[in-house]
């Protein structure tokens, strides 16, 4: 058997529960992943309370998830180069992530490095490919001044170290609390709130070249406001703002397995830090949720399965 989170009805946490169900067979190019971790995103949470369906439908009961790290089990037909025992990071496209086995086409998957640890694997794809896209947006060159908002983010903490590694200047907006974390990764913190502005203002007198937003709640204003050109801010937190001229690359423009790749590369290099907030087990899921629904969280949440 395995288990697998569900949900039969739109809503809130009270919803997710965890059933035994059936391993799945992979099918023709699929692979069998026993899942060693997984993480958690705000979108999943979006889906689950019914808010995007005009742009993800659910089929209900649905799974949940997409970010996943485990060790493959079996293959279906046709599937080359990869084989059980191998260790895997991936994506699920069916929302079946959190759960203790998915299957998924055998092109979701790159293999894991060795010195990746398992709960740094999970956090890679939906939130880091994301951040690759949205330093490749705003096409933040060596030396220009970049401004992120909700830099301690899930997605924050990947974009403002992934822009530090083209050179640019980054300055993170986030609360005190977390400002010595951005410091350690090189990034010039700010408290975001009334005086936002001012303060960047002041901290890069010449201007902001690009802005990325992560957090919403007014940034988009915020970095017009610093005189940033729309087509060099993206946002992946405020979609209506595309109405404004602002870019809404995110996780669809991130480049799947291949920068999954790259950013496992970079984490076992050493030039790519995963911050993790709090590991949870696969039973306590509608706990993780809660916690991430806080909206205050520092890196990424992470389920793990065994
Ligand atoms: N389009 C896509 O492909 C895509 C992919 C992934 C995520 N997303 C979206 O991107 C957003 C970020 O995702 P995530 O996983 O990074 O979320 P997260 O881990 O919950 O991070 C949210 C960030 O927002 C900041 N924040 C909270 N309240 C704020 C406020 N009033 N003003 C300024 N900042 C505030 C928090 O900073 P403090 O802790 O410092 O308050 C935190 O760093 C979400 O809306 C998510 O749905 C989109």
């Amino acid at each position: 058997m395995a288990s697998a989170v569900r949900f039969q009805t739109f809503g809130g946490t009270e919803v997710l529960e965890v059933v035994d169900v059936d391993r799945p067979e992979p099918g023709p190019g699929e692979v069998r992943v026993e899942i060693v971790a997984s993480s958690i995103n705000p979108g999943e949470a979006a889906i689950r309370e019914g808010r995007l369906e005009d742009v993800f439908p659910t089929t209900l009961p649905s799974g949940e998830g997409s970010d996943l790290a485990g060790r493959v089990q079996s293959t279906g037909p046709g599937v080359t180069g990869i084989e059980a025992g191998d260790e895997v990071i991936g994506f699920s496209d069916r929302r079946g992530a959190h759960a203790t086995h998915a299957v998924v086409p055998a092109e979701n998957l790159v293999p894991k490095p060795a010195g990746v640890t398992w709960e740094e694997a999970a956090t890679l794809y939906v939130a880091g490919t994301t951040a690759v896209a949205a330093v490749r947006a705003v096409g933040i060159a060596s030396g220009e001044t970049l401004v992120v908002a909700g830099a301690t983010g899930g997605v924050g903490l990947f974009a403002v170290q992934l822009a530090r590694l083209a050179g640019a200047r980054v300055i993170g907006l986030a609360r005190r609390d977390d400002h010595p974390l951005l410091e350690d990764l090189g990034v010039e913190p700010v408290e975001y709130g009334a005086a936002a502005l001012e303060r960047l203002r002041e901290l890069a007198p010449d201007g902001v070249d690009a802005f990325i937003d992560t957090a919403g709640h007014g940034s988009v204003d915020l970095a017009l406001a610093l005189g940033v050109a729309p087509e060099r801010i993206d946002t992946v937190a405020d979609p209506a703002a595309s109405a404004r001229g602002v870019k809404t690359e995110g996780n669809a423009q991130g480049g799947g397995a291949a920068t999954l790749a790259r950013l496992a590369e970079l984490v076992a290099e050493g030039a790519l830090r995963v911050v993790i907030d709090t590991i949870y087990p696969l039973q306590r899921v509608a706990e993780a949720y809660d916690h991430l629904a806080t909206r205050h969280v520092v890196g990424k949440i992470v389920l793990r399965m065994e």
